[in-house]
Order: C-alpha cells, then structure tokens, then sequence
C-alpha cells in the first residue's frame, strides 16, 4: 500500500517527468499552510529562513532542531496532502551523519516528507548517507545563507567560472548521490540553466532565472511584508531583486499564492528583471 509520503513524492516525480514547471513555498504555520494548499502550490518549505522573518533575526544562523520541529508539525497540521519540505539548521547535520540521519528522522517524524540542507563537498556523503536510509533529501547550492559570515554576505555565486564549475561539480555529485531536489540560490540565470539540464533531480530557484525546474519564495516576500531585521528601520532595508510582490495586484493572500502558482507554471515569473 502506498503511504500519503508516497504520494506526495509521486507528484514531484510527476511534474518532473512531464516539465511542468514546480511551484515552492516557504510556509511557517497552520493557517498559511491550509491557505497554500487551497492556492494550488506543489511544495512547502519549512525554511529556516523563519529565523529572519518570525524571529527577526538578521540571519538564519541561530535557528534550531526545535524550532524547526515546533514549525513543521504546524505546516503538516494546516496542509496534510503536500509534499513539505523541512531545512536542517545550523549545527544539525555538518557534524556526522550519524547525527544528521538522527535529525533528519526528527523532522520526517515530524510531518515532513523531505528535508533540505546546504552545501555541497563534504555534505554529498551526508546526501548519500540519509538517501541510503530512506530520507529524501533536497540539496541547496549557490548562495548558502548559513555560510553568510563566510560568503562576505548577501552575494551572487558562480559568477568566476571556477566558482561556476565547483556549483555544476556539486549539482552533479548530489543528483548522483541520489538527492530528490536541488535549490539553486542567487546564481546566474544562465548557470542554473545549464545544471538543470545536466541532472536528473529537479532544480528549484530562487533569483536563479526561469529556466529552473520550479521557483521558490519566502511567503513575507510574496505578500510584500518583510522589511528587514527587527532591529532595523525598513529604509535601511534594500528587498533582493528576485523578490515580486504578488499580493500588489490581487485582493487576498489566497488571490496572490495563486497568481504566483500561475506565474512560475506559465513562466512569466520569473523574468529578466528578477533574475541575475
Ligand atoms: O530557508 C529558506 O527559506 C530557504 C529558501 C530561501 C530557499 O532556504
């Protein structure tokens, strides 16, 4: 018999197979998670990225198991039939696999039929490991936000063609690692093109150009409400450029998860000016 983890997996195979463009959320809650799945989007994200923008925080390097755990179950209670997607935190899976698989079971435990985490290099064996005892996994390559401090800050990746090369070498050593899916963050359009068409995982951006497998974005962003750290005037805030707002032209937030569903199946978002 066919579990109902099964079947959301099936449907990403399903899109991935026929080209259907895959539509990605980040969700942090019940009542927004019921929301999205009436709107019609494929995948939830239980993005760290709640560190930013329900905690306030500048980064996403001070979340933790619990707070993702807490987080997950809520978006599992409010949409029971899509596939969600949960993010490892800092300090969750870098260590060894034996704690990461420890991890990774918590948040499947938890309500999430997949779970991401960053990097490439020495995170493929840890892909492997955790695919090797039945989690799915979801990799995220290009700009890292938990790699922030060592980045030099908020910057496009892959754009030296060594750079590039470590980004196609890394997509290609995860999909061979068996990974499900692979996030592509704030690379070239024509980078992430080129790894899409090179693997068999599904590549899902974020300000890395239409030619992705699917598109993701943060809710906040979507319906034009983040402004910045807590701490911080929203004029010292400066919105990334792969960010619309879709709530601008549309009466609800239903109306606007909607629209985006359409825009990224119809391929109108994102366009030139989102991407880099
Ligand atoms: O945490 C998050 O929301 C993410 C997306 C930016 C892809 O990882």
């Amino acid at each position: 018999m066919q579990s109902n983890s099964d079947n959301k997996l099936n449907h990403l195979c399903k899109l991935t197979a026929t080209g259907e463009k895959i539509v990605m959320l980040t969700c942090y809650d019940a009542t927004f998670a019921k929301l999205m799945e009436l709107a019609g989007i494929d995948v939830l994200l239980v993005g760290d990225s709640l560190g930013m923008v329900l905690q306030g925080a500048e980064n996403t390097l001070n979340v933790s198991m619990h707070h993702m755990t807490y987080h997950t179950k809520s978006v599992a209670a409010g949409a029971p039939n899509t596939l969600i997607v949960a993010d490892m935190p800092l300090g969750s899976y870098e260590h060894d696999n034996e704690a990461a698989l420890k991890n990774a079971q918590w948040l499947i435990k938890s309500g999430a039929s997949m779970v991401k985490f960053e990097g490439g290099g020495q995170r493929v064996e840890t892909a492997r490991y955790l695919v090797s005892h039945g989690v799915p996994v979801c990799a995220h390559l290009g700009f890292t936000p938990q790699s922030v401090n060592q980045l030099g800050g908020y910057k496009i990746q892959g754009k030296t063609e060594e750079s590039a090369n470590k980004i196609i070498n890394d997509a290609k050593a995860m999909d061979d690692a068996g990974v499900s899916m692979i996030v592509l963050e704030m690379v070239p359009a024509t980078l992430a093109a080129q790894i899409t068409k090179r693997i068999k995982a599904p590549t899902i951006g974020i300000g890395a150009g239409v030619d992705c497998s699917g598109q993701v974005l943060v809710l906040q962003d979507l319906i034009g409400v983040y402004t910045g750290p807590a701490n911080k005037a929203p004029s010292d805030f400066k919105l990334p450029r792969f960010v619309r707002n879709f709530l601008k032209d549309n009466d609800s937030i239903q109306e606007a998860v909607a629209a985006y569903c359409k825009a990224v199946k119809d391929q109108s978002f994102p366009a030139k000016e989102h991407s880099y």
